[in-house]
Protein backbone atom coordinates (compact mmCIF):
# COMPACT_ATOMS: atom_id res chain seq x y z
CA UNK A 1 0.00 0.00 0.00
CA UNK A 2 2.45 2.38 0.73
CA UNK A 3 4.99 1.69 -2.45
CA UNK A 4 1.87 2.16 -4.33
CA UNK A 5 1.00 5.86 -2.81
CA UNK A 6 4.86 6.29 -3.54
CA UNK A 7 4.38 5.31 -6.91
CA UNK A 8 1.55 7.57 -7.54
CA UNK A 9 3.24 10.68 -5.82
CA UNK A 10 6.45 9.79 -8.03
CA UNK A 11 3.95 9.64 -11.03
CA UNK A 12 1.66 13.24 -10.54
CA UNK A 13 5.32 14.85 -9.17
CA UNK A 14 6.40 13.82 -12.61
CA UNK A 15 3.75 14.87 -14.37
CA UNK A 16 2.86 18.31 -12.82
CA UNK A 17 7.23 18.42 -13.21
CA UNK A 18 8.20 18.56 -16.66
CA UNK A 19 6.02 20.71 -18.55
CA UNK A 20 7.51 23.39 -16.04
CA UNK A 21 10.37 22.37 -17.01
CA UNK A 22 9.71 22.05 -20.78
CA UNK A 23 7.19 24.76 -20.86
CA UNK A 24 8.53 28.53 -21.80
CA UNK A 25 7.43 31.13 -18.86
CA UNK A 26 4.36 32.67 -19.10
CA UNK A 27 2.95 29.98 -22.02
CA UNK A 28 0.42 27.06 -20.73
CA UNK A 29 1.01 23.67 -21.43
CA UNK A 30 -1.85 21.32 -21.33
CA UNK A 31 -3.76 18.92 -22.70
CA UNK A 32 -1.12 15.91 -22.33
CA UNK A 33 1.66 18.49 -23.75
CA UNK A 34 -0.43 18.71 -27.06
CA UNK A 35 -1.30 22.51 -26.50
CA UNK A 36 1.24 25.16 -25.54
CA UNK A 37 -0.79 28.57 -25.40
CA UNK A 38 1.51 31.54 -25.04
CA UNK A 39 -0.43 33.99 -26.03
CA UNK A 40 -0.17 38.06 -25.19
CA UNK A 41 3.36 36.29 -23.25
CA UNK A 42 5.55 39.72 -24.37
CA UNK A 43 8.19 37.05 -26.21
CA UNK A 44 10.05 38.76 -28.16
CA UNK A 45 12.53 36.00 -29.63
CA UNK A 46 12.17 32.61 -30.99
CA UNK A 47 12.61 29.53 -30.08
CA UNK A 48 10.16 29.55 -26.90
CA UNK A 49 10.36 26.63 -25.13
CA UNK A 50 7.71 23.81 -25.48
CA UNK A 51 7.16 20.00 -25.26
CA UNK A 52 8.60 17.94 -27.71
CA UNK A 53 4.71 16.71 -27.88
CA UNK A 54 3.35 19.96 -28.68
CA UNK A 55 0.78 19.68 -31.64
CA UNK A 56 -0.75 23.46 -31.10
CA UNK A 57 1.55 26.37 -30.15
CA UNK A 58 0.05 29.61 -29.85
CA UNK A 59 2.26 32.12 -30.17
CA UNK A 60 -0.13 34.76 -31.40
CA UNK A 61 -0.30 38.19 -29.80
CA UNK A 62 3.81 38.83 -28.84
CA UNK A 63 6.50 40.82 -29.96
CA UNK A 64 8.35 38.33 -32.44
CA UNK A 65 10.22 39.91 -35.23
CA UNK A 66 11.88 37.47 -36.95
CA UNK A 67 11.55 33.68 -37.63
CA UNK A 68 15.15 32.27 -37.66
CA UNK A 69 16.08 29.40 -39.48
CA UNK A 70 15.06 26.30 -37.15
CA UNK A 71 13.02 28.23 -35.17
CA UNK A 72 11.07 25.50 -34.46
CA UNK A 73 13.73 22.28 -34.60
CA UNK A 74 12.53 21.73 -30.92
CA UNK A 75 8.79 21.47 -31.72
CA UNK A 76 8.32 19.03 -34.72
CA UNK A 77 5.12 17.53 -34.41
CA UNK A 78 3.29 21.08 -34.60
CA UNK A 79 0.29 20.69 -36.60
CA UNK A 80 -0.98 24.01 -35.89
CA UNK A 81 1.23 27.27 -35.37
CA UNK A 82 -0.21 30.49 -34.41
CA UNK A 83 1.62 33.21 -34.95
CA UNK A 84 -0.97 36.11 -35.54
CA UNK A 85 -0.50 39.87 -34.34
CA UNK A 86 3.26 40.10 -34.18
CA UNK A 87 6.03 42.12 -35.71
CA UNK A 88 7.33 39.72 -38.08
CA UNK A 89 8.72 41.10 -40.80
CA UNK A 90 11.44 38.52 -41.82
CA UNK A 91 11.13 34.45 -42.06
CA UNK A 92 14.51 33.35 -42.68
CA UNK A 93 15.11 30.60 -45.42
CA UNK A 94 13.92 27.28 -43.64
CA UNK A 95 11.80 29.02 -40.67
CA UNK A 96 9.47 26.82 -40.87
CA UNK A 97 11.40 23.85 -42.47
CA UNK A 98 11.11 21.39 -39.43
CA UNK A 99 7.19 21.35 -39.75
CA UNK A 100 6.19 18.58 -41.95
CA UNK A 101 2.98 17.73 -40.19
CA UNK A 102 2.51 21.60 -39.93
CA UNK A 103 -1.25 21.57 -41.50
CA UNK A 104 -2.52 25.18 -40.34
CA UNK A 105 -0.39 28.80 -40.08
CA UNK A 106 -1.62 31.92 -39.03
CA UNK A 107 0.60 34.95 -39.78
CA UNK A 108 -1.71 37.27 -40.34
CA UNK A 109 -1.83 40.94 -39.08
CA UNK A 110 1.94 40.78 -39.72
CA UNK A 111 4.51 42.72 -41.75
CA UNK A 112 5.57 40.53 -44.07
CA UNK A 113 6.69 42.09 -47.01
CA UNK A 114 8.51 39.42 -49.41
CA UNK A 115 8.11 35.82 -49.72
CA UNK A 116 11.41 34.21 -51.03
CA UNK A 117 11.53 30.29 -52.35
CA UNK A 118 12.46 29.46 -48.44
CA UNK A 119 9.38 30.60 -46.69
CA UNK A 120 7.68 27.52 -47.39
CA UNK A 121 10.75 25.39 -47.71
CA UNK A 122 9.41 21.87 -45.69
CA UNK A 123 5.90 22.90 -45.49
CA UNK A 124 4.41 19.97 -47.89
CA UNK A 125 1.21 19.43 -45.33
CA UNK A 126 0.03 22.43 -45.05
CA UNK A 127 -3.34 22.73 -45.64
CA UNK A 128 -4.31 26.49 -44.37
CA UNK A 129 -2.21 29.62 -44.45
CA UNK A 130 -3.32 33.23 -43.04
CA UNK A 131 -1.23 36.00 -44.22
CA UNK A 132 -4.20 38.47 -44.58
CA UNK A 133 -2.87 42.02 -42.98
CA UNK A 134 0.86 42.28 -44.19
CA UNK A 135 2.49 43.92 -46.59
CA UNK A 136 2.89 41.49 -49.57
CA UNK A 137 3.55 43.85 -52.65
CA UNK A 138 4.49 41.11 -55.38
CA UNK A 139 3.85 37.40 -55.80
CA UNK A 140 5.56 35.21 -58.26
CA UNK A 141 6.55 31.79 -59.06
CA UNK A 142 8.86 31.69 -55.70
CA UNK A 143 6.27 33.12 -53.21
CA UNK A 144 4.50 29.60 -52.55
CA UNK A 145 6.82 26.50 -54.45
CA UNK A 146 6.60 24.23 -51.71
CA UNK A 147 3.00 24.31 -50.65
CA UNK A 148 1.58 21.01 -52.59
CA UNK A 149 -1.39 20.26 -50.24
CA UNK A 150 -2.81 23.92 -49.38
CA UNK A 151 -6.22 24.04 -49.58
CA UNK A 152 -6.77 27.46 -48.27
CA UNK A 153 -5.07 31.09 -48.83
CA UNK A 154 -5.62 33.84 -47.12
CA UNK A 155 -3.82 36.65 -48.56
CA UNK A 156 -6.29 39.79 -47.96
CA UNK A 157 -5.43 42.95 -46.84
CA UNK A 158 -2.19 43.27 -48.05
CA UNK A 159 -0.39 45.57 -50.86
CA UNK A 160 -0.28 43.62 -53.37
CA UNK A 161 0.21 44.96 -56.99
CA UNK A 162 1.42 41.81 -59.31
CA UNK A 163 0.65 38.44 -59.30
CA UNK A 164 3.34 37.07 -62.03
CA UNK A 165 2.56 33.95 -64.10
CA UNK A 166 2.59 30.53 -61.97
CA UNK A 167 2.48 31.92 -58.80
CA UNK A 168 0.59 29.58 -57.31
CA UNK A 169 0.53 26.70 -59.78
CA UNK A 170 2.34 24.58 -56.82
CA UNK A 171 -1.17 24.32 -55.45
CA UNK A 172 -3.33 22.61 -57.57
CA UNK A 173 -5.54 21.44 -54.88
CA UNK A 174 -5.93 25.02 -53.37
CA UNK A 175 -9.81 25.41 -52.97
CA UNK A 176 -9.84 28.72 -51.61
CA UNK A 177 -7.61 32.08 -52.79
CA UNK A 178 -8.22 35.04 -51.09
CA UNK A 179 -7.53 37.93 -52.70
CA UNK A 180 -9.66 40.71 -51.55
CA UNK A 181 -8.76 44.34 -50.50
CA UNK A 182 -5.30 44.58 -52.40
CA UNK A 183 -4.38 46.57 -55.30
CA UNK A 184 -4.69 44.76 -58.12
CA UNK A 185 -5.06 46.95 -61.56
CA UNK A 186 -4.87 44.15 -63.85
CA UNK A 187 -4.65 40.67 -64.10
CA UNK A 188 -2.23 38.76 -67.16
CA UNK A 189 -3.21 35.29 -68.19
CA UNK A 190 -0.86 32.61 -66.31
CA UNK A 191 -1.72 34.39 -63.09
CA UNK A 192 -3.80 31.05 -61.96
CA UNK A 193 -2.09 28.30 -63.87
CA UNK A 194 -3.19 25.00 -62.52
CA UNK A 195 -5.82 26.47 -60.10
CA UNK A 196 -8.07 23.53 -61.58
CA UNK A 197 -8.98 22.68 -57.87
CA UNK A 198 -10.37 26.36 -56.84
CA UNK A 199 -14.06 26.77 -55.43
CA UNK A 200 -13.52 30.24 -54.53
CA UNK A 201 -11.75 33.27 -55.91
CA UNK A 202 -12.35 36.21 -53.84
CA UNK A 203 -10.90 39.30 -55.87
CA UNK A 204 -12.98 42.19 -54.23
CA UNK A 205 -12.28 45.26 -53.28
CA UNK A 206 -8.91 46.13 -55.78
CA UNK A 207 -8.03 48.06 -58.71
CA UNK A 208 -8.80 45.82 -61.26
CA UNK A 209 -9.36 47.56 -64.57
CA UNK A 210 -8.52 45.31 -66.97
CA UNK A 211 -7.84 41.59 -67.65
CA UNK A 212 -6.82 39.25 -70.43
CA UNK A 213 -8.88 37.45 -71.67
CA UNK A 214 -7.86 33.32 -70.71
CA UNK A 215 -7.22 34.95 -67.37
CA UNK A 216 -9.86 32.35 -65.78
CA UNK A 217 -9.39 29.93 -68.14
CA UNK A 218 -7.09 27.52 -65.83
CA UNK A 219 -10.13 27.79 -63.12
CA UNK A 220 -12.30 24.44 -63.89
CA UNK A 221 -13.96 24.16 -60.74
CA UNK A 222 -14.79 27.76 -59.58
CA UNK A 223 -18.40 28.55 -57.90
CA UNK A 224 -17.79 31.82 -57.09
CA UNK A 225 -15.83 34.54 -58.72
CA UNK A 226 -16.07 37.84 -57.04
CA UNK A 227 -14.88 41.17 -58.44
CA UNK A 228 -17.40 43.28 -56.86
CA UNK A 229 -15.96 46.85 -56.00
CA UNK A 230 -13.73 47.05 -58.40
CA UNK A 231 -12.80 49.79 -61.18
CA UNK A 232 -14.34 47.94 -64.15
CA UNK A 233 -16.19 50.08 -66.34
CA UNK A 234 -16.92 46.74 -69.25
CA UNK A 235 -16.23 43.26 -69.04
CA UNK A 236 -15.24 41.33 -71.96
CA UNK A 237 -18.22 38.79 -72.65
CA UNK A 238 -14.76 35.98 -73.78
CA UNK A 239 -13.02 36.35 -70.01
CA UNK A 240 -15.72 35.42 -68.01
CA UNK A 241 -17.06 32.64 -70.50
CA UNK A 242 -13.79 30.65 -70.24
CA UNK A 243 -14.43 29.83 -66.41
CA UNK A 244 -15.03 26.10 -67.78
CA UNK A 245 -17.10 24.90 -64.24
CA UNK A 246 -20.57 24.54 -64.62
CA UNK A 247 -22.02 26.73 -62.71
CA UNK A 248 -20.15 29.82 -61.79
CA UNK A 249 -21.70 32.53 -59.91
CA UNK A 250 -20.13 36.13 -59.95
CA UNK A 251 -20.27 39.04 -58.15
CA UNK A 252 -19.92 42.14 -60.19
CA UNK A 253 -21.11 45.07 -57.99
CA UNK A 254 -19.55 48.17 -56.70
CA UNK A 255 -17.74 48.84 -60.42
CA UNK A 256 -18.31 52.06 -62.27
CA UNK A 257 -19.74 51.07 -64.92
CA UNK A 258 -19.87 52.59 -68.58
CA UNK A 259 -23.30 52.29 -69.70
CA UNK A 260 -23.63 52.47 -73.35
CA UNK A 261 -25.03 50.22 -75.99
CA UNK A 262 -22.19 47.62 -76.13
CA UNK A 263 -22.28 46.96 -72.18
CA UNK A 264 -26.05 46.52 -72.16
CA UNK A 265 -24.98 43.61 -75.33
CA UNK A 266 -21.96 42.24 -73.20
CA UNK A 267 -24.57 41.88 -70.33
CA UNK A 268 -27.82 40.36 -72.48
CA UNK A 269 -24.59 37.92 -73.56
CA UNK A 270 -23.74 36.83 -70.30
CA UNK A 271 -27.06 36.54 -68.95
CA UNK A 272 -28.05 33.95 -72.03
CA UNK A 273 -25.33 31.62 -70.90
CA UNK A 274 -27.01 29.37 -68.12
CA UNK A 275 -23.67 28.32 -65.98
CA UNK A 276 -23.10 32.04 -65.27
CA UNK A 277 -25.40 33.48 -62.33
CA UNK A 278 -24.88 37.25 -62.20
CA UNK A 279 -26.28 37.11 -58.55
CA UNK A 280 -26.10 40.93 -58.41
CA UNK A 281 -27.15 41.86 -61.78
CA UNK A 282 -29.89 43.86 -60.36
CA UNK A 283 -27.00 45.83 -58.19
CA UNK A 284 -25.50 47.32 -60.63
CA UNK A 285 -25.15 50.71 -61.17
CA UNK A 286 -23.54 53.77 -63.76
CA UNK A 287 -21.45 55.73 -63.10
CA UNK A 288 -20.59 56.78 -67.00
CA UNK A 289 -21.83 58.46 -68.73
CA UNK A 290 -22.82 61.45 -66.83
CA UNK A 291 -26.70 61.94 -66.63
CA UNK A 292 -27.16 58.36 -66.02
CA UNK A 293 -24.72 58.26 -62.80
CA UNK A 294 -26.49 56.61 -60.04
CA UNK A 295 -28.82 54.63 -61.97
CA UNK A 296 -29.18 51.07 -62.33
CA UNK A 297 -28.45 49.11 -64.96
CA UNK A 298 -31.26 47.59 -65.09
CA UNK A 299 -33.63 50.68 -65.13
CA UNK A 300 -31.79 51.94 -68.09
CA UNK A 301 -30.69 48.84 -69.91
CA UNK A 302 -33.37 49.13 -72.20
CA UNK A 303 -32.87 52.83 -73.55
CA UNK A 304 -29.15 52.31 -73.99
CA UNK A 305 -29.39 50.77 -77.44
CA UNK A 306 -31.93 53.47 -78.60
CA UNK A 307 -29.53 56.35 -78.84
CA UNK A 308 -27.28 53.96 -81.23
CA UNK A 309 -30.60 52.96 -83.06
CA UNK A 310 -31.69 56.25 -84.09
CA UNK A 311 -28.03 57.02 -85.11
CA UNK A 312 -27.96 54.32 -87.30
CA UNK A 313 -31.28 55.24 -88.79
CA UNK A 314 -30.26 58.45 -89.17
CA UNK A 315 -27.49 57.34 -91.29
CA UNK A 316 -29.15 54.56 -92.87
CA UNK A 317 -31.81 56.97 -93.86
CA UNK A 318 -29.15 59.90 -95.06
CA UNK A 319 -27.43 57.50 -97.04
CA UNK A 320 -30.67 56.27 -98.68
CA UNK A 321 -31.36 60.14 -99.10
CA UNK A 322 -28.24 60.71 -100.69
CA UNK A 323 -28.67 57.61 -103.00
CA UNK A 324 -32.19 58.46 -104.02
CA UNK A 325 -30.52 62.02 -104.91
CA UNK A 326 -28.13 60.79 -106.82
CA UNK A 327 -30.08 58.18 -108.54
CA UNK A 328 -32.76 61.39 -109.61
CA UNK A 329 -29.73 63.74 -110.84
CA UNK A 330 -28.70 60.94 -112.76
CA UNK A 331 -31.83 60.25 -114.37
CA UNK A 332 -32.20 63.93 -114.96
CA UNK A 333 -29.31 64.67 -116.48
CA UNK A 334 -29.72 61.21 -118.70
CA UNK A 335 -33.31 62.85 -119.90
CA UNK A 336 -31.70 66.09 -120.34
CA UNK A 337 -29.07 65.00 -122.64
CA UNK A 338 -31.82 62.95 -124.29
CA UNK A 339 -33.81 66.20 -124.82
CA UNK A 340 -30.52 67.59 -126.14
CA UNK A 341 -29.83 65.24 -128.59
CA UNK A 342 -33.31 65.49 -129.84
CA UNK A 343 -33.61 69.31 -130.06
CA UNK A 344 -30.16 68.84 -132.39
CA UNK A 345 -31.28 66.40 -134.29
CA UNK A 346 -34.42 68.82 -134.99
CA UNK A 347 -32.16 71.97 -135.62
CA UNK A 348 -30.42 69.63 -138.17
CA UNK A 349 -33.40 68.42 -139.31
CA UNK A 350 -34.61 72.01 -139.78
CA UNK A 351 -31.56 73.00 -141.45
CA UNK A 352 -31.49 70.35 -144.16
CA UNK A 353 -35.04 71.88 -144.75
CA UNK A 354 -33.64 75.34 -145.50
CA UNK A 355 -32.14 73.57 -148.39
C1 LIG B 1 8.60 45.89 -34.89
O1 LIG B 1 9.68 45.71 -35.78
C2 LIG B 1 10.23 46.91 -36.26
C3 LIG B 1 11.32 46.55 -37.23
O2 LIG B 1 10.83 45.67 -38.20
C4 LIG B 1 10.75 47.74 -35.14
O3 LIG B 1 11.23 48.96 -35.62
C5 LIG B 1 9.64 48.00 -34.13
O4 LIG B 1 10.15 48.67 -33.00
C6 LIG B 1 9.03 46.69 -33.70
N1 LIG B 1 7.86 46.98 -32.87
C7 LIG B 1 7.69 46.37 -31.71
C8 LIG B 1 6.47 46.76 -30.95
O5 LIG B 1 8.47 45.55 -31.29
C1 LIG C 1 -8.90 35.90 -43.92
O1 LIG C 1 -8.30 36.75 -42.98
C2 LIG C 1 -9.16 37.70 -42.38
C3 LIG C 1 -8.36 38.59 -41.48
O2 LIG C 1 -7.57 37.86 -40.62
C4 LIG C 1 -10.28 36.99 -41.65
O3 LIG C 1 -11.17 37.92 -41.11
C5 LIG C 1 -11.01 36.08 -42.59
O4 LIG C 1 -11.96 35.33 -41.88
C6 LIG C 1 -10.04 35.14 -43.28
N1 LIG C 1 -10.79 34.39 -44.27
C7 LIG C 1 -10.67 33.06 -44.40
C8 LIG C 1 -11.58 32.42 -45.36
O5 LIG C 1 -9.87 32.39 -43.77
C1 LIG D 1 -28.61 44.45 -53.58
O1 LIG D 1 -28.68 45.62 -52.79
C2 LIG D 1 -29.54 45.51 -51.67
C3 LIG D 1 -29.58 46.85 -50.97
O2 LIG D 1 -28.89 47.85 -51.64
C4 LIG D 1 -29.03 44.42 -50.73
O3 LIG D 1 -29.90 44.25 -49.65
C5 LIG D 1 -28.95 43.12 -51.51
O4 LIG D 1 -28.38 42.12 -50.69
C6 LIG D 1 -28.10 43.28 -52.74
N1 LIG D 1 -28.15 42.06 -53.51
C7 LIG D 1 -27.03 41.45 -53.95
C8 LIG D 1 -27.26 40.18 -54.66
O5 LIG D 1 -25.94 41.92 -53.79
Amino acid sequence: MKQLAFVLLLVTQSSCRSPAKTCQPGCDCRGALKFAVCQGAGLALLPVRAPASTELLDLSHNLISVVPRRGFAGTRKLRVLLLQSNNISRVEDGGFAQLEFLQKLDLSWNRVAALAEGFSLGLASLRELQLSHNRLTSLDARSFLHLDGLQRLNLSDNGVRTVQARSFASMSGLRQLHLQRNRLTSLRSGAFTMLRSLELLDLSGNRLQEMEPAVFSPLASVTLLNLADNRFSTVCFKTLLSVRTHGTHVLLRGNPWNCDCELQRVFRKLRSVQRLFLDDYLNLTCSEPAVLRAHRLTEVDSELCIAETVTVLVITVTVLITVLAAMLMGERKKKRRRKGLHWTQQREFSDDSDF
